[in-house]
C-alpha cells in the first residue's frame, strides 16, 4: 500500500491546479444542492468521494479496452457463489477532466446499506484495476489515511464505515480501462467489467444507480461531449476548455455507462413516439463518414416503430445518440441513450457496402435499440444471466428483420449460422450451457451459445405459446421487473404465469450444454389410417457434464400427400381443430405420437421452421422423399433443408469414397465412385429455374452445406480432402447445370443496371441468385468466364456485385486475380471499411501456398494489428481457409499461434476470439496428424509468459478437451 500511494503521488501530473479546484467545487455544489433529494437521513450522511486521473499514454490509440492483467493464478468465478452486495449505490457523480497527457477522474458515490437487519459489514470492497492511480479517498467527508484503507491490484477496501447511508469520494489518475481513444476521440466500452478500469466501483450489474456526469475538455479538439441521459448544462471555460453535464434519470448498472468526447460530425432526425413525444435522434461519425449514415438512421426509426407495434414498447428519453468508432472489439454496445457502434455497422453506401452489410446494419441498430427495454430497463442480476438480455434481444432483432424482409430467408440464414458456428462450439472444448456455471473471464462468454442458442430458447416459448401468448409473457415480465436486475428464471416464470402454464422443464435448456440429437422413425398403418411418429432424444456428454437428461423439444410437423398438398392433422388424444402443422412436444427420452384419419401414406415434413435447436435424424428417409420435399414442401425452411440433406449425404458419401483409396487422382476416385446422381442435379436445377421462387431463397437452396456442418459428423476428418471433395461437387454442378446457371444470370442481370435501393429485397434477391450462379461458373476455370468476371469487377455499380466478382477470382492463381486485386486496391485504398473486405478475401483464399501472401498482408499499409476489425478480417478469414490454415505441414497452425501471441500483447479480447474461432478448440474432430500439430500449438501458447487470462481460459480448456 505504501508503494501504491507513492505512485499515486507521482501520478499527479495534473497540469492545472485551477482546473482541479474548479471541478471540486462543482462536485461540492452537487452535494449541497442535491443532498436533500439524496438521503432519507441526511443527518447521517457521510461523504465518500473517489478521485482519479487517467494516464493518456495508455489511451493513445486503438482499444486499450483492457490492459493486460498479470497472470496471477487465474480465478474461476462460480454462479452458485452469488450473494447480493452489502451496499447499493444510489447516485453516482462522475467528473472527467480530459487532457492529452492525463485524465483526472473524481467520483462520488452515495452508498445505501443493503444488509437489512444484519449488522453493518466491517468493510466495503470496490473493484478496480492496477492502472488506476488513487489520489485520495474520502469517506463521509473525511480523507482517509493510508492505514485506513487497503489497496491491491483489483480491490480498494475501505473499513471503519459509518452507519447508515454515507458517501465515498475518490480522486484518481488512471489509464481508464474502459475509456480509450479511437481516431483521436475518447470513447468507452464498459460491458462486461470495464467500468472498474475507469473508477473504483461495485462493478456488477445488480448495483443500479442514477448517474450525473460532468465532462471537461479542450473545446477545439473535443467539441462534442456526450454521456448518458439528458444534457443538463454546458458552457465554455477559460483556457479554451468547455464542459457538459449529463444526467440520466433512469437507474442503470455501470456497464451501461458511456462517455464520448471528440471532434465528430452529426446527422440529426426525429421520431414521434406512439404517445406523441418527439425524440431527437443523432448519429455521430468522423466527418468523412457522415454522408453514409442515412441507412442506419432509417433502421433506427424502423426499429423504434417496430418495438411499439410488436411489443408496445416506447422509447423513454427525448434523445437517442449513436456514435460510430473505428476501433471496437465487438459489434456495438447498448449504453443507455448513447449507443456506441463499430463503424462497420453504421456506415453504409451502395458503392462501399454489400447487401449483407446493409442487412447487418439494420439488424444491429435494431438489436442495440431493443436493448433499451431488454437489457437496460430490465437488466441481469449477474453475468451468468447474460442470455437473459442477449438471447432475448437477438430473438427480437431476428423477428424485426424477418418482419421487414423475407421471413423464410432470414430464418434460413439464422439456422445456417447456428449450425455452422454454434453447433461447433457446443460440441467443442468450450461447450457451455446458455447460462454458464463458471468462468475465468466473462468476456469469453459473449458467445454464439449465449447469443444465438439463447435466442432459439426464447423462440421455443413463442413456438409453444403463440405470438399472443409470448406477448402476454413479455408484458408481465416488464410489469414485474422494470427497473430490476433479474435472472433467466424470472423471465421463464413471467412466460409461464402469463399463460397459466408450467414451463419448469425448460430450466434444463439453461443448464445443459450440447446440441440434442433427435431421432424420428415414422410408419403408416393403411388399415387403421394412422401415422405413428416415434421420437427419441440424446445429448452427448460435454466437458464437466457427463450425464445429460432430456430437454423439452417442440417438433413442428406437417404431412404431405402424394400430390404435395398438406394433409389435415388430427393428433390422437387431442381435441384441437385439425391443422396442417402440429407441434409435438418431446419431453421424454422416447415418446410416441399418433396421427389419426390419415388418408394416404404421407411424406413427413419435420422440424418445420426449425422449431428447436437440435440435430435431427430421420430414419429411413429416402432420396426420393427429399427430392419431393425440395419440390413441394410449404414450409420454406423444410424445403431448403431437404436440399441440404441431399447434399450433405452426397458430400459424405463422396468423402468416404475419396478417402478410401489415396492412390489415384481425386477426380478419378470420385468419378469412379459413381459421382453425382442425375436425380440430385435435376432437383437442384429445378429450384434454380423456378421463376416463382424468391431469388434469395434459391441462392440459399443451391448453396452447398458448409464444411463446418460435416466436421464432427465424420470422425477424424481430413479438412483439405473435404474441401477438395466439395469443390469437385461445385464443378460437377456447374458443368451439368451450366445452361440453367447462365439463364439465371441473364434473368437477374437487370438489377445490376438499376440504381441501388437500400432495403429493396427484390433487388437484393436478384443480385443474390446472379452472384451465386456466377460463383458456380467460376469454378469451371473457363477463360471466358474468368475474363467476364474481371470485367464485372470493373463495371459493377455497387459493392455487392463488385466484391462477389472479385471473390470468384481470388481462389486460384491467375493473371486476372492479380489485376483485379490491384485495381480494387487502387480504387478503394482510402476507404478503411472497403479495405477490410480486400484483406479478408485474400486472407481466406484457398489456393495452395497462399500463406506467403497472407504473411505479406500483415505488413501491408492497409492492415493495422491494433485495429480489431483488421485482425478479424485477416486472421479470422485465414482460419476459414481449409487449404492454408489446415496445410499438412502445419505452417498455418504455426502462423495463427504466432499471431495470437502477438495480438494478445495488444488486445486480449481480440486474441481470445482468434483462439475460440479456430479449429484448435475442436482438435479432436481432425485426423491424428493434425490433432498432434494443433495440440503442440496450444501447448506453446499456454506456455507463454504473461499470457492474458482471456486466452489462457480458452487454451487451457482446449488442452483439457
Ligand atoms: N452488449 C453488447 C451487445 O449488444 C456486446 C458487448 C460485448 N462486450 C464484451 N466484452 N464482449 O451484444
Ligand atoms: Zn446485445
Amino acid at each position: 500500500m505504501q508503494s501504491a500511494l507513492k505512485v499515486a503521488a507521482k501520478g499527479v501530473a495534473y497540469r492545472s491546479p485551477a482546473l482541479l479546484q474548479r471541478s471540486l467545487s462543482w462536485l461540492a455544489q452537487q452535494h449541497t444542492c442535491r443532498s436533500g433529494k439524496l438521503g432519507r437521513r441526511s443527518n447521517n450522511r457521510v461523504q465518500p468521494v473517489l478521485r482519479h486521473f487517467v494516464q493518456p499514454s495508455a489511451v493513445v490509440s486503438a482499444p486499450v479496452v483492457e490492459k493486460q492483467d498479470q497472470m496471477a493464478a487465474p480465478q474461476t468465478i462460480y454462479r452458485k457463489d452469488y450473494t447480493p452486495t452489502p451496499y447499493l449505490i444510489k447516485h453516482v457523480y462522475l467528473e472527467f477532466l480530459l487532457n492529452e497527457d492525463s485524465t483526472h477522474v473524481i467520483s462520488r458515490l452515495s452508498m445505501l446499506p443493503n444488509y437489512g437487519s444484519a449488522s453493518a459489514p466491517p468493510i466495503l470492497e470496490l473493484d478496480g484495476r492496477k492502472d488506476i492511480k488513487l489520489l485520495t479517498v474520502k469517506v463521509a467527508g473525511k480523507e482517509l489515511q493510508p492505514s485506513e484503507y487497503d489497496l491491491t491490484e483489483k480491490l480498494l477496501t475501505l473499513s471503519k464505515l459509518p452507519k447508515g447511508e454515507f458517501e465515498v469520494e475518490i480522486k484518481e489518475n488512471t489509464s481508464l480501462e474502459g475509456l480509450y481513444k479511437s481516431g483521436g476521440n475518447f470513447c468507452t466500452q464498459c460491458e462486461a467489467e470495464g467500468f472498474r478500469g475507469i473508477t473504483y466501483f461495485l462493478d456488477r450489474p445488480d448495483v443500479m444507480a442514477k448517474y450525473t456526469t460532468r465532462i471537461e475538455a479542450d473545446a477545439k479538439s473535443y467539441p462534442v461531449l456526450l454521456s448518458n441521459g439528458n444534457l443538463l448544462e454546458q458552457g465554455s471555460l477559460e483556457g479554451g476548455r468547455h464542459f457538459a453535464v449529463w444526467e440520466d434519470p433512469f437507474v442503470k448498472p455501470c456497464y451501461l455507462f458511456a462517455l464520448v468526447a471528440g471532434d465528430l460530425a452529426v446527422r440529426e432526425d426525429s421520431f414521434k413516439t406512439m404517445s406523441g413525444r418527439t425524440v431527437t435522434l443523432r448519429i455521430y461519425t468522423r466527418a468523412k463518414d457522415i454522408d453514409r449514415v442515412a441507412w442506419a438512421m432509417e433502421s433506427l426509426k424502423r426499429a423504434m416503430k417496430w418495438d411499439e407495434d410488436t411489443f408496445g414498447l416506447e422509447y423513454d428519453l427525448d434523445l437517442f445518440n449513436i456514435v460510430a468508432v473505428d476501433d471496437f472489439n465487438m459489434g456495438a454496445m447498448e449504453n443507455k441513450s448513447l449507443n456506441i457502434f463499430n463503424s462497420r455497422l453504421v456506415i453504409a453506401s451502395p458503392s462501399t457496402s454489400t447487401d449483407m452489410d446493409y442487412s447487418r446494419v439494420e439488424g444491429v441498430v435494431g438489436h442495440e435499440y431493443f436493448h433499451n427495454w431488454t437489457g437496460n430497463r430490465v437488466t441481469c442480476r449477474d453475468w451468468f444471466q447474460l442470455t437473459l438480455k442477449e438471447g432475448l434481444t437477438v430473438f427480437r432483432d431476428q423477428e424485426f428483420s424477418a418482419d421487414l424482409n423475407s421471413r423464410p430467408v432470414k430464418r434460413i440464414e439464422d439456422v445456417m449460422r447456428l449450425r455452422t458456428a454454434q453447433f461447433v462450439e457446443d460440441a467443442g472444448s468450450m461447450a457451455h450451457p446458455i447460462r454458464p456455471d463458471s468462468y475465468i473471464k466473462m468476456d469469453n462468454f459473449y458467445t454464439l451459445t449465449v447469443y444465438e442458442k439463447g435466442a432459439e430458447i426464447v423462440r421455443l416459448y413463442q413456438t409453444l405459446l403463440g405470438k399472443d401468448g409470448f406477448r402476454k409473457g413479455m408484458d408481465l415480465y416488464f410489469k414485474r421487473h422494470d427497473g430490476q436486475a433479474v435472472t433467466c428464471d424470472d423471465f421463464r416464470n413471467a412466460m409461464a404465469d402469463a399463460n397459466g402454464q408450467d414451463l419448469s422443464a425448460f430450466a434444463a435448456w439453461y443448464a445443459q450444454a450440447g446440441t440434442p440429437h433427435v431421432k424420428i422413425a415414422a410408419s403408416y398403418n393403411a388399415a387403421n389410417r394412422t401415422y405413428t411418429v416415434k421420437a427419441s432424444q440424446q445429448t452427448l456428454p460435454s466437458p464437466g457434464q457427463s450425464e445429460k437428461g432430456p430437454v423439452p423439444i417442440p417438433v413442428a410437423v406437417g404431412l404431405l400427400g402424394q400430390d404435395g398438398t398438406e394433409l389435415p392433422l388430427n393428433l390422437k388424444g387431442e381435441s384441437a381443430e385439425p391443422a396442417t402443422t402440429k407441434v409435438l412436444l418431446l419431453t421424454e427420452k422416447e415418446q410416441e405420437f399418433v396421427f389419426t384419419e390419415v388418408s394416404e401414406k404421407p411424406v413427413p415434413s419435420l422440424l418445420r421452421d426449425f422449431s428447436a435447436p437440435v440435430k435431427l435424424e430421420v430414419e429411413g428417409q429416402t432420396e426420393d422423399e427429399l427430392v419431393f420435399l425440395l419440390a413441394h414442401d410449404k414450409d420454406a425452411f423444410c424445403r431448403w433443408e431437404a436440399g441440404q440433406r441431399l447434399l450433405r449425404s452426397l458430400l459424405t458419401s463422396l468423402y468416404t469414397s475419396a478417402s478410401a483409396s489415396k492412390e489415384a487422382k481425386l477426380e478419378d476416385r470420385l468419378s469412379a465412385a459413381g459421382a453425382v446422381p442425375d436425380k440430385i442435379v435435376a432437383a437442384i436445377g429445378a429450384v434454380l429455374s423456378d421463376k416463382e421462387l424468391d431469388g434469395a431463397f434459391v441462392a440459399a437452396a443451391i448453396s452447398l452445406p458448409a464444411a463446418a456442418e460435416l466436421i464432427g459428423s465424420i470422425p477424424n476428418i481430413d479438412p483439405v480432402l473435404l474441401h477438395n471433395v466439395r469443390q469437385y461437387l461445385v464443378r460437377e454442378l456447374a458443368a451439368r447445370l451450366r445452361p440453367e446457371l447462365e439463364a439465371a444470370i441473364k434473368r437477374n442481370e437487370s438489377a445490376a443496371g438499376a440504381s441501388y435501393v437500400p432495403g429493396d429485397s427484390k433487388q437484393a434477391a436478384q443480385r443474390a441468385i446472379k452472384n451465386k450462379a456466377l460463383s458456380y461458373l467460376s469454378a469451371l476455370k473457363d477463360p471466358q468466364v474468368t475474363a467476364d468476371l474481371l470485367q464485372r469487377t470493373r463495371s459493377a455499380t455497387n459493392m455487392t456485385d463488385q466484391i462477389s466478382a472479385l471473390a470468384c477470382l481470388v481462389d486460384s492463381e491467375s493473371p486476372e486475380r492479380e489485376i483485379a486485386l490491384a485495381e480494387f486496391y487502387e480504387q478503394w485504398k482510402d476507404d478503411g471499411l472497403v479495405m477490410l473486405k480486400w484483406i479478408a478475401l485474400q486472407a481466406g483464399s484457398n489456393f495452395e501456398g497462399n500463406l506467403k501472401n497472407v504473411e505479406k498482408l500483415v505488413s501491408h499499409p492497409a492492415f493495422s494489428i491494433t485495429n480489431p476489425n483488421a485482425c478479424y478480417s485477416l486472421f479470422l478469414a485465414f482460419l476459414r481457409s481449409p487449404v492454408n490454415f489446415h496445410a499438412a505441414d502445419g505452417s498455418g497452425y504455426t502462423f495463427i499461434a504466432d499471431s495470437i501471441l502477438k495480438v494478445d500483447k495488444i488486445n486480449r479480447q481480440v486474441a481470445s476470439r482468434m483462439v475460440s474461432s479456430s479449429a484448435f478448440t475442436a482438435w479432436k474432430d481432425y485426423d491424428v496428424e493434425r490433432q498432434q500439430m494443433m495440440k503442440e500449438q496450444l501447448a506453446r501458447i499456454n506456455a507463454e509468459n504473461g499470457l492474458s487470462e482471456n486466452v489462457f481460459e480458452i487454451v487451457s480448456k482446449s488442452l483439457e478437451g
